[in-house]
């Protein structure tokens, strides 16, 4: 090649590289070492959200009073239903009027949209299906319970069921496409909603009952040996139960009983979804979810909304839909840690798209974030509050939001820890580098008079190892000792310790730390009733 074609060939080369460059991609989910990051306009985006009350974004006109809620609250993403009954008022005839108005006013306020696709199903019934479906029965099939009697539930194994329900969301990513994909205000979206099967584990309608005879399905027997060591406990156990059979129906690889019809529920909603999922991405491919409602203990299938994407059925969900990204969980009881768990137990993102909006929320967004290095949380009916200003989820978000290119950046090295606290749960020990760190909840100092009180509010922090001894501490009511590992005779010190905000990205000490802020240089903290980010640095001395 001569010289001047060397030039003119680099520079086209380059060039094209620019403008592939500065575009901006698809928002999508990244592997960061061991974390799954939501990468929103080439950045990781991490979701401090809030999910809307049912019937809120029916309408511009109530959303005028939830705007500026939400956003004195400091939330960046919003989680938005989309109803089919008003997208699809008449068969093929699509009104996006309100999908236009919400992407318009999230953009003025400087927000991101999580789509709830509201649709086939909504807590397991089929309340938001259009009345051109719910008025024809012989068209469009619903469930039958074990006495033959129809639920509000359309069935999962009726193909025209699947065609109205896949055409409609087809045009609903069609048209976020047009408005949205070069602004990315719409950043993920969840297709139906805590999916669930009830009053009976099975659907007994007759296009149900012929696919329960039949032989299970070859593409499951195919994930379960491929999986067979990594298969979730519960279903391993049924499995190895009944001989680890690798042909026969339903009952015959996984026993009689209501587990069974459960499973087989399972991957029929799980195959049902991933197909609107997939006519979906092919439109444009947002990073795409299924919610549970988490079951109760006690309670058999049947009793509880079966067959949704439950921990215990996340290898049936997760074999029939290959294009769900992840299964998240929805938190209306107390045990926490207990759901996450199960739900990240296969390496899975955790994301929570729903948490009562109680007095937890706030300590619970920092552990999640922290601790599971979760996408993001989202309380549910965030705009039920009439004092944003005072909300400490609030106040959280508002750290979190200064913090989050430090998260980011060191989520997946196992650099980020995140505590929670409350009476029964004190203390945790955690090792950074060479330093054990004792995290306790504030009140164990027995400073402050709520100290006293019989049930202790919960509190939570993030604690970040940027460099060798720095580390970034964010959160509510937590107090930290620390000392050199392997060590009886050395101690650990606090060499500085500062309070402050990020502007721009760039650390402002606001206060520096010593006296009895730090108890004379023995603890790090952040008192209980307080928020803030806390910077400090370690040594150690004979
Ligand atoms: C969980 C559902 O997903 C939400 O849409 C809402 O119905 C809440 N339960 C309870 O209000």
């Amino acid at each position: 090649m001569n010289k001047i074609y060397k030039i003119v060939f680099f520079s086209i080369a380059l060039f094209t590289y620019q403008i592939s460059f500065c575009q901006n991609q698809i928002p999508h989910l990244l592997k960061q070492g061991k974390t799954t990051q939501l990468i929103v306009g080439n950045q990781p985006f991490l979701i401090l959200g809030g999910e809307l009350g049912n019937s809120s974004a029916t309408s511009k006109e109530y959303m005028n009073s939830v705007w500026p809620k939400i956003k004195g609250m400091h939330l960046n993403t919003v989680l938005i239903p989309i109803y089919w009954e008003l997208l699809e008022p008449e068969e093929n005839n699509f009104d996006f009027a309100l999908v236009d108005q919400l992407i318009l006013e999230a953009r003025k306020n400087n927000m991101k949209i999580v789509f709830l696709w509201f649709a086939s199903w909504k807590n397991s019934m089929s309340s938001h299906a259009p009345d051109w479906v719910k008025l024809n029965q012989d068209r469009f099939p619903r469930i039958k319970d074990d006495k033959g009697l129809s639920h509000e539930i359309l069935t999962p194994f009726s193909d025209s069921n699947l065609q109205a329900d896949l055409i409609a969301f087809e045009k609903l990513m069609q048209h976020i496409k047009l408005i949205d994909s070069q602004e990315n205000t719409v950043i993920m979206m969840q297709v139906e909603n805590e999916i669930g099967m009830l009053p009976t584990a099975r659907d007994y309608h007759p296009l149900a009952k012929e696919s329960f005879k039949k032989e299970v399905p070859k593409d499951l027997i195919n994930y379960l040996q491929q999986h067979k060591n990594k298969l979730v406990p519960e279903f391993f156990e049924i499995w190895k139960t009944n001989g680890f059979k690798t042909k026969g129906n339903w009952e015959s690889v996984f026993g009689k009983g209501k587990h069974t019809d459960e499973l087989f529920m399972a991957w029929y909603y799980s195959k049902f979804t991933n197909k609107i999922i997939e006519a979906g991405k092919n439109m444009y491919p947002l990073p795409m979810f299924v919610n549970a409602a988490l079951n109760r203990p006690g309670k058999e299938p049947g009793e509880y909304p079966s067959a949704g994407p439950l921990p215990h059925l996340m290898d049936l969900w997760k074999a029939a839909g290959p294009t769900i990204d992840f299964l998240a969980p929805d938190f209306y009881n107390p045990r926490f840690k207990h759901w996450n768990d199960l739900y990240v137990r296969q390496g899975d993102p955790l994301f929570i798209p729903e948490h009562k909006f109680d007095k937890t929320v706030a300590a619970k967004s920092l552990y999640a974030i922290g601790h599971y290095e979760a996408l993001g949380f989202s309380p549910f009916s965030i705009e039920s509050t009439n004092k944003p200003e005072d909300e400490p989820l609030g106040k959280v978000y508002n750290l979190l939001t200064q913090i989050t290119p430090i998260i980011s950046e060191y989520q997946g090295k196992d650099k980020i820890e995140g505590v929670l606290f409350d009476k029964e749960n004190q203390e945790i020990v955690k090792e950074f580098g060479n330093y054990e760190f004792t995290f306790k909840h504030d009140l164990t100092l027995g400073w402050n008079p709520s100290a006293k009180d019989d049930d202790w509010p919960m509190t939570g922090a993030i604690i970040i190892h940027t460099e060798n001894d720095e580390f970034y501490f964010v959160g509510t009511g937590v107090v930290i000792t620390v000392k050199p590992i392997g060590s009886t005779t050395n101690k650990a010190g606090i060499l500085k310790a500062d309070e402050g905000i990020f502007e721009n990205n760039k650390w402002k000490t606001i206060r520096h730390l010593n006296g009895d802020q730090t108890h004379q240089g023995r603890h790090i903290r952040i008192p209980f009733g307080e928020y803030s980010i806390q910077k400090f640095k370690l040594y150690t001395y004979k």
